[in-house]
């Protein structure tokens, strides 16, 4: 599964990166927005890592597909029920192609064949692998 970062409300790094690329470029407006840091720890165990990402990404122009790539834990094969974290997970143990992913999570082996999925496949693995 994707990183949670404010671990007191639940909050996913992907979540907090996307809200950044949208244009909250401080805690508070993130915090409006998430509600990241309003949890027990008052935001001592996610801030700084928050104001990392700000940094990171504050100026960052994605293309469409890392837009995409980046936006949220969505369904990627539909057939098999196969989330993007899990096919990102998989990549980095190391199933980096899209027939070694069929192997392990069964992907492209629903009814459609692939038909709906094996292209955004393809785009996640460039797109993971590159960073
Ligand atoms: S971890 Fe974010 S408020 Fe506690
Ligand atoms: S959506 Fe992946 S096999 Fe159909």
């Amino acid at each position: 599964m994707d990183t949670i970062l404010c671990l007191c409300k639940g909050i996913k790094k992907y979540e907090i990166i996307d809200t950044i690329i949208k244009g909250a470029h401080t805690v508070d407006d993130i915090k409006e927005k998430l509600g990241v840091t309003s949890g027990l720890c008052g935001g001592e165990r996610c801030k700084t890592s928050i104001e990392y990402f700000i940094e990171q990404y504050k100026d960052y122009k994605p293309s469409q597909e890392e837009y995409v790539y980046n936006r949220m834990d969505t369904l990627v094969c539909f057939c098999k029920q196969i989330k993007k974290s899990d096919i990102i997970d998989a990549i980095n143990d190391g199933y980096d192609t899209v027939d070694k992913l069929k192997e392990k999570l069964n992907v492209t082996n629903g009814v459609c064949i692939g038909e709906r999925c094996r292209e955004n496949i393809e785009e996640i693995i460039k797109i993971h692998l590159k960073k």
